[in-house]
């Protein structure tokens, strides 16, 4: 921390930007004002260095999972549990990671998910996330739980494919608000998160006391200053526990948007969901935050995408590090991969800029592995078929 500003407005009127290690303290919160290019050696190493910037109770409400993180760190060992098979005499000398999602055509099939409270990271919060996600040709998901408004995240995505995550809340009317805003601000599909009607028992905001500096400003409407002050354990207090395959129909009707069900982790909820009118299912355990004692969310992915069957494209989280790691998921049946913290810890490293690094950073593994395995458009990337040779 270098330079040290206590007013955000000084730091853009002295067009200090470009001078690295810019911090804002807000509500007593040392919050990042970087905005500069970062080298990104792989997405795994971010977190280290966004450790030395992110406030510690901030730091382990981002990095930290449920109990004793048993399930989060099965997240990344799943991957060891399929090897990809590598074929050498074929084409690769155009790669294309391009892709096509429920209609639409995006540059890379890594997707930034809907991840909560990104101020944590940086001051342009979900809004840098947007830009950078938007320059590069990427898909973004907003949560009800962000530091931006959905109208704000729209306008820093300028025009690129947006989807917006609900967290139901026991108040419908602010629901129904919330859905309407979505509509208004032209998100293109509603993700309804099934798995967090309740927090994971999360010991590192215990040991910190971790409470949000800063609102949530979707949910200012309820009450101004809303989030701030609270653990996520108060907050998802006012969630709704009862979320059935009646709400995924109710939502889809309401909004006439496609609704895709997050948190599947068992093929009978993927069929419940889909015999509901999902338009896809969004295969994750919430980063290992949320019941600790699941599988590896990758170890899922087999029997839920035979389960599916291609019925719906099916989004895939939970643990993606490494190019290697987004092919196998793909060749397991995901269509579109979503990765969270790691770009997280980017935002706070580099803003806008960082993320762009990041985001190019594993594209270019991705694209490296797919080259190296034989195979040149993701297509043929969802044709291979993985070893299990452990
Ligand atoms: C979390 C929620 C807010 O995991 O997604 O903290």
């Amino acid at each position: 921390m270098s330079s040290f500003c206590f007013n955000r407005d000084s730091i853009k009127n002295n067009k200090q930007k470009e001078d690295d290690d810019t911090m804002t303290m807000v509500n007593g919160y040392e919050q990042s004002d970087r905005e500069k290019h970062i080298k990104v050696v792989d997405l795994e190493s971010l977190e280290a260095e966004a450790q030395k910037i992110i406030p510690t109770g901030a730091f382990g409400y981002i990095s930290g999972g449920s109990e004793d993180e048993w399930t989060l760190r099965q997240n990344r060992k799943s991957f060891t549990h399929k090897q990809i098979y590598p074929r050498v005499l074929t084409d690769v000398e155009k790669p294309e990671i391009s892709t096509n999602f429920m209609g639409i055509d995006l540059k890379t099939p890594i997707m930034m998910p809907p991840l909560a409270a990104q101020g944590l990271a940086n001051s342009q919060s979900e809004k840098d996330t947007a830009r950078a996600f938007a320059a590069a040709g990427g898909l973004m998901a907003l949560s009800t739980y962000g530091s931006a408004t959905i109208a704000d995240f729209a306008k820093a995505g300028n025009g690129a494919p947006q989807f917006f995550q609900p967290y139901m809340s026991k108040n419908d009317d602010f629901n129904k608000s919330l859905l309407d805003e979505a509509k208004r601000n032209g998100m293109k599909a509603i993700i309804l998160t099934a798995d967090s009607t309740l927090g994971g028992y999360r010991e590192a905001d215990v040991i910190n006391n971790f409470q949000f500096p800063i609102p949530m400003a979707n949910l200012e409407k309820l009450s101004q200053g809303a989030g701030k002050g609270q653990g996520i354990a108060a907050i998802y207090a006012a969630a709704a526990q009862k979320i059935g395959p009646d709400e995924i129909k109710k939502i889809a009707d309401y909004t006439d948007l496609p609704v895709i069900v997050k948190g599947i982790q068992n093929p009978v909820d993927a069929e419940l969901a889909i015999d509901a009118g999902a338009a896809a299912i969004y295969v994750s355990n919430h980063g290992g935050r949320q019941l600790n004692g699941g599988p590896g969310s990758f170890d899922v992915l087999p029997e839920i995408a035979v389960a599916v069957a291609k019925r719906v494209p099916i989004i895939f989280d939970s643990g993606i590090r490494h190019g290697s790691d987004v092919f196998k998921a793909l060749a397991t049946g995901a269509d579109l991969v979503a990765i969270g913290r790691p770009f997280v810890y980017a935002l706070a490293l580099g803003g806008q800029l960082g993320v762009e690094d990041a985001l190019a950073e594993i594209n270019r593994e991705f694209q490296i592995v797919m080259q190296l395995a034989g195979t040149q458009t993701i297509e043929d990337v969802k044709n291979t078929k993985l070893a299990d040779l452990s």
